[in-house]
């Protein structure tokens, strides 16, 4: 009863009488503690009663601690106001920037926004089927061995995206063509990590599919895109490759926009730097999405976003982008 009186009465007009409080009611060596200690002592047949009470002492303390706490905090804040604060200066604000993935990943977007793409995205955990199989990946191809692939757990059906390739197929199974859509996000392979390579990048996949899509389409998407992003007397080329979902394919490299064709340490002196992969959607891929290669076709493609960021604000480390070393994000 006394102690309830006490804390009810109790108040704090600064610091030192706060901590007194907390000293005296709350802290290890405190009242509540002491009062705990004597409760092990009482016979059972009472401990309901006195527990009961003593769990009631035990909140009011806390309240009341609380409530001085922001009565103390409320006295400094204006004392301040009254004394040294000077509230009619204007506030230093330190404004954050946007971050150059995210900046170059939306320039991105509104270059093929214009030109009539939508935006999607898709998971970025993912089953075999979507990330492998549907993209016509044999059975035994390296690409899913575990040195590219991360699988989560011990089922090899759950993995972490290797490409953004997935949302071409999650988007063709949903729907009816055509389609034209960019899908940016993040993938994830099992790689060393050095200045070059990171076992987590950002890719921007690009699927048109209709009536009648020829690679002539592919290429005039690509050469404006190419302009409209690294200036206009930028010159793209197509090199043969292989993707199991894509026949043709062709690895897509730009003119050096740096040194313009006469040689750096950026292109290796070839006057070429390569972007990205793209090719004819491969008829095995329209079929198990339910689409009839007969007559539908179209065209892929993927690039690295921080590939592109790398080459057009000459970064030299990829790991730079997610070390959020504030010295490296203000520059931008
Ligand atoms: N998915 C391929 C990769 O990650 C890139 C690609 C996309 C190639 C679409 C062709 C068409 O390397």
């Amino acid at each position: 009863g006394t102690y309830i009186e006490a804390i009810d009465k109790a108040i704090a007009k600064n610091k030192e009488e706060l901590e007194q409080f907390r000293l005296r009611f709350i802290s290890r060596k405190g009242v509540l503690t002491e009062l705990f200690e004597e409760f092990k002592k009482v016979p059972n047949e009472q401990k309901r009663e006195i527990g009961g009470e003593l769990n009631v002492l035990k909140q009011k303390a806390q309240e009341k601690f609380q409530e001085l706490i922001d009565h103390v905090n409320g006295a400094s804040m204006s004392d301040a106001g009254a004394q040294d604060l000077d509230v009619t200066l204007p506030p230093i604000v330190e404004e954050g920037s946007v971050h150059p993935l995210s900046k170059v990943k939306n320039r991105i977007i509104q270059i093929f926004e214009r030109q009539g793409f939508s935006v999607k995205e898709g998971p970025e955990i993912e089953d075999d089927f979507h990330n492998f199989t549907a993209l016509n990946f044999p059975e035994n191809h390296p690409a899913r061995e575990m040195q590219d692939t991360y699988f989560i757990s011990k089922n090899p059906d759950v993995l972490l995206r290797t490409h953004t390739s997935n949302v071409q197929i999650r988007l063709m199974e949903q729907g009816k063509p055509p389609f034209r859509s960019i899908m940016p996000g993040r993938v994830f392979r099992n790689e060393a990590i050095s200045a070059r390579a990171h076992c987590f990048f950002n890719q921007v996949e690009g699927l048109y599919v209709d009536k009648d899509v020829s690679f002539k389409d592919l290429k005039q998407t690509l050469y404006h895109f190419a302009k409209e992003l690294f200036g206009e007397d930028t010159q793209i080329r197509f090199r043969p490759s292989f993707f199991p979902f894509t026949e043709p394919s062709a690895e897509i490299d730009i003119s050096c926009f740096i040194c313009k064709g006469d040689g750096c340490k950026i292109c290796k002196h070839t006057g070429w730097v390569e972007i990205g992969g793209s090719g004819m959607v491969d008829p095995n891929v329209l079929e198990s999405c339910g689409i009839d290669p007969k007559e539908y076709s179209g065209f892929a493609f993927g690039m690295g976003i921080e590939r592109i960021t790398m080459l057009k604000y000459q970064i030299d480390d990829i790991r730079l982008f997610s070390e959020n070393d504030l010295r490296f994000l203000k520059q931008f």
